[in-house]
């Protein structure tokens, strides 16, 4: 069975960060993760490494204003296009420089911009690994949400993320309500996921290695810089993968990660319950909620 929805083969490309010192956040990211930065035209910077960019910009702390998925070609993208045009959702030019003409951006119940398109050329290469260190694809990005209801009918009913993972909390009365979703568009576990929260904000963003040893050989460079891990090394619940994660200069929680399970096409939706040991399988478990 192949999954039907018109968003699959969409992969994370890069995400935006904002901060109030820009040039702060960027240079912690060149060092916590080994990117190249280059300033680009409008005043923002290109942070790249192998398998891995993001977009640092002028604005609110800790804020994440978009997520950027590509697909592999243009018939793919404008199949996409075509199909939330068909629900009357509103597309808007795509803020991002990185993606060629034809991308464009959605608003989600938040006010977070999805962005989907294809690559640039122009900002192609330039991405060679820094000499001695592990891998690192950017893979997942993930928020959280005071109105989960409303974000899963719109990521999942429009845009077409699939469901792999339910996290669910027992209520007082005998029903349960759902505190976090997961969702993939390719047979990794997930690239996007949703927790529910106090409030909208951004939550995190991971960076998938190839083994062990890679997150090893990550904890021991932060350890160089002086940057403490701030939760883990553990095992997630949902997506069975080894993870670690640092907090950048204004709060925002970074991952790296290993393992991510890979999902085959007909697997149902899965539930774990809303506790630590679903979170962490080994320890503690940071609750949003
Ligand atoms: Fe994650």
């Amino acid at each position: 069975m192949t999954i039907a929805s018109p968003l699959w083969g969409a992969e994370l490309d890069h995400i935006r960060l904002d901060s109030a010192d820009p040039a702060r956040l960027a240079a912690f990211y060149r060092d916590a993760f080994t990117f190249r930065e280059q300033p680009l035209a409008d005043g923002t910077a290109l942070l790249r490494g192998p398998g891995r960019r993001l977009i640092v910009g002028r604005g609110g702390d800790g804020s994440q204003p978009y997520s950027a998925f590509r697909f592999t070609d243009a018939a793919r993208l404008d199949a996409y296009k075509a199909h939330l045009t068909a629900q009357g959702i509103n597309l808007m030019p795509a803020p991002t420089p990185l993606f060629s003409d034809g991308a464009f951006a959605v608003a989600d119940p938040d006010g977070r911009q999805m962005v989907f398109g294809l690559r640039d050329a122009a900002y192609e290469g330039g991405d060679s690994a820094a000499p001695g260190h592990p891998p690192g694809r950017l893979q997942h990005v993930v928020v959280a949400t005071a109105d989960l209801a409303a974000m899963m009918a719109f990521y999942e009913d429009a845009l077409g993320f699939v469901p792999t993972d339910h996290v669910l909390r027992d209520d007082d009365g005998g029903g349960q309500t759902l505190t976090a979703v997961f969702y993939r568009s390719t047979p990794e576990h997930h690239s996007f996921a949703m927790f529910l929260s106090d409030a909208a904000r951004p939550d995190h963003h991971a960076y998938e290695v190839s083994c062990w040893n890679d997150i090893r050989d990550w904890a021991d460079h932060m350890a160089t810089l002086e940057f403490k891990l701030w939760w883990g090394p553990g095992r997630h619940g949902p997506g069975n993968n080894l993870f670690f994660m640092v907090e950048d200069p204004d709060g925002y929680k970074v991952e790296i990660s290993a393992e991510l399970e890979n999902m085959a096409d007909d697997d149902p939706v899965r539930q774990w319950p809303h506790n630590e040991r679903s979170l962490n399988l080994w320890g503690p478990g940071w609750m949003r909620v």
